[in-house]
């Protein structure tokens, strides 16, 4: 069974109500689809895992940053986790108020921090105290009290790719727990700044909720230490992280895991900030492609389709696993590998995987493409990026014309 909004009816597969093949038709392939109405099941999960407690969610623009989804976002009343100023003025474009926007990365630049500290956003998630020694120095500067929140890194496995996990000792991320509470010390004394929260982000595709347990834990020692110490903490931001499904294998929805979440985090008078990205928009969305030859070598059978490693990079950098969904249902089953056309041995969608038999021509949707897919996409191969069509009411609707040959060489000089 494909996962939802992924279905067949007469065994033609339809994506929220709509045949592959009328989208293939009108749109051409590679071609990105979303389900509007499945974000925002996910979103109401979220709402109702959390229940009456004091949260907000704010949307993690890396997994997916078109401005349509995030105007969708805004008239969710979601605000945003944003990682740079091109997603700052992407959430801006789309209407999500700067007062719900959270500025998260382990390298601001002063010129970003400028930004959106004239934005006046929410909240700095600050991952070292050379950044909180900038922020304090540019509000200063300005006359500006900045709201921070400090990055705890809580050394917790998170037990995902090496490449997604972000909450240990090694990692890059987050301020070593041990260090926390001198450093709210500090800021004490630090001009321009509103130490607001606390936080922790510790990795992403987590199928299991106790690494989120135990991060919590480790948060509220510090949390409750730093209030003694006279902080004045209103927000504590959980960071995104929760898995789904790719494989069929089950995982804990948004509602669970927002619920254990709340459960965990015993301070009813403080805000809880979600994260959430690939869980909203993972399952979401699918890359439609379609098969340009079948290849027999004595070795193996590759299907060779018009989507590749520059559209949807996961298989290739992470051994992500898609399910491959044949647009015509197909009873006889094959192994094969289904790859791209980009001249890398690395360019695959799918390798020594048994898939639907496929003949030239054919149809098929990469499954559970909606976050971190075409955020990821590049030019590589000189190949124009896909198009991307949001289905809402059962209406399709352009919302990222394809590119053309003029768009690969925009900027470059003769
Ligand atoms: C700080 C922060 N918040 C939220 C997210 C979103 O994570 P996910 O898509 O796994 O929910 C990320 C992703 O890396 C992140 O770095």
């Amino acid at each position: 069974m494909p996962p939802e909004p992924l279905e067949y009816r007469n065994d033609l597969l339809f994506f929220s109500g709509i045949s592959i093949q009328e989208l293939a038709e009108r749109f051409g392939t590679p071609l990105y689809v979303y389900s509007e109405s499945s974000i925002c099941r996910s979103i109401d999960l979220y709402r109702k895992g959390a229940g009456k407690r004091l949260h907000r969610i704010c949307f993690a623009v890396k997994a997916l940053s078109n401005i349509s989804i995030l105007r969708l976002m805004a008239r969710e009343s979601c605000g945003a986790d944003i990682v740079s100023g091109g997603e700052l003025f992407r959430a801006m474009k789309a209407g999500i108020e700067p007062s719900q926007i959270v500025f998260s990365g382990v390298g601001k630049s002063a010129g970003e921090i400028r930004e959106a500290l004239e934005a006046d956003i929410l909240l700095f998630s600050v991952e070292s105290e050379e950044e909180l020694g900038l922020i304090s120095r540019i509000a200063s500067e300005r006359n500006k009290i900045a709201r921070i929140s400090l990055r705890m890194n809580p050394d917790v496995d998170a037990n995902t790719h090496p490449y997604i996990s972000t909450g240990l000792r090694e990692n890059k991320f987050g301020i070593d727990r041990g260090s926390l509470l001198n450093i709210y010390k500090k800021i004490l004394s630090m001009p321009g700044l509103d130490a607001a929260g606390i936080g922790f982000h510790i990795g992403s595709q987590l199928t299991g909720l106790s690494p989120f347990q135990d991060a919590a834990s480790i948060l509220s020692q510090t949390a409750r230490l730093a209030r003694e110490m006279g902080i004045n903490l209103r927000y504590i931001d959980v960071g995104g992280g929760l898995g789904i499904s790719y494989n069929g294998d089950p995982v804990p929805g948004p509602d669970e895991y927002a619920r254990q979440v709340c459960k965990s985090l015993d301070f009813p008078d403080i805000e809880i900030i979600f994260e959430p990205g690939r869980s909203l928009v993972g399952n979401a969305g699918i890359l439609i492609s379609r098969v340009l030859f079948v290849k027999d070598t004595p070795e193996k059978k590759f299907y060779i389709c018009d989507a590749a490693m520059n559209d949807l990079i996961r298989p290739s950098l992470y051994q992500a696993y898609h399910g491959i969904w044949p647009e015509k249902k197909s009873q006889n089953t094959v192994r094969a590998d289904l790859v791209g056309p980009v001249c890398e041995t690395g360019d695959f969608l799918a390798q020594d995987r048994m898939m639907g038999s496929f003949s030239s021509g054919d149809l098929l949707a990469v499954a559970s493409a909606g976050a971190y897919g075409s955020v990821m996409s590049s030019n590589y191969n000189s190949r124009p990026r896909a198009a991307e069509v949001m289905v809402g009411s059962e209406r399709a609707v352009l919302i990222r014309k394809r590119e053309d040959y003029n768009d690969l060489i925009r900027g470059e000089e003769i």
